[in-house]
């Protein structure tokens, strides 16, 4: 469990390079700030400031190629695939724009996956997918008999998190 004192997300001096020679682009020079407990950041930038770079990191799904990343305490450098996989299962939740859900799951059980990986057994894994499910759908809006807009989706991103209980919650 996160430390109440210690930053969640800690950055110094963290940069972001891809490819090589003259092809190369920076996407992050430098960055320093930390991220505690509690806390609710929204980075905000023009189209191509390095915003997707950062939230790759924030969440562990890349490395940056120079400076120190640490989550809650550990140099991200030091982390093996699997205790990388296992921080990302049990502290980390995402909310993709692009969904990330599986097809051939329900909803629930979209939901529910992540806690077996866990190892939560399956009589509280759906009672807790059932409980953000309730919650989710308390914000889909239907007018004239039809779901609104886009919003079940996104919802049905926030219960997949919600049931996982992390401490941080990454969305983009
Ligand atoms: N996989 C990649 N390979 C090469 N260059 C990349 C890659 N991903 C991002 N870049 C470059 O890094 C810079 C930062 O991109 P990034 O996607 O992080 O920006 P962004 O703020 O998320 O933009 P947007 O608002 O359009 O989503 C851009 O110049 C982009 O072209
Ligand atoms: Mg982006």
């Amino acid at each position: 469990m996160p430390d109440a004192c210690q930053p969640l997300i800690e950055a110094r001096d963290v940069s972001k390079r891809y490819g090589t020679g003259k092809a190369a682009v920076t996407a992050l020079r430098e960055a320093n700030f930390s991220i505690t407990a509690g806390e609710f950041v929204a980075i905000m930038g023009p189209s191509g400031s390095g915003k997707t770079s950062l939230l790759n990191l924030i969440g562990l799904l890349d490395r940056p190629t120079a400076g120190v990343f640490r989550i809650m305490g550990t140099d991200t450098a030091m982390l093996s695939p699997d205790a990388e996989a296992r921080v990302r299962n049990y502290h980390i939740g995402f909310v993709f724009q692009s969904y990330s859900l599986l097809p051939r799951r329900t909803a629930l059980g979209n939901v529910e996956l992540p806690l077996a990986y866990r190892g939560v057994r399956r009589k509280e894994r759906i009672r807790r997918a059932q409980a953000a499910a309730i919650h989710a759908s308390r914000h889909i809006s239907i007018r004239d008999g039809r779901i609104i807009g886009d919003v079940p989706v996104p919802a049905g991103q926030m219960a997949l998190s919600a049931a996982s209980y992390t401490p941080l919650l990454v969305a983009s």
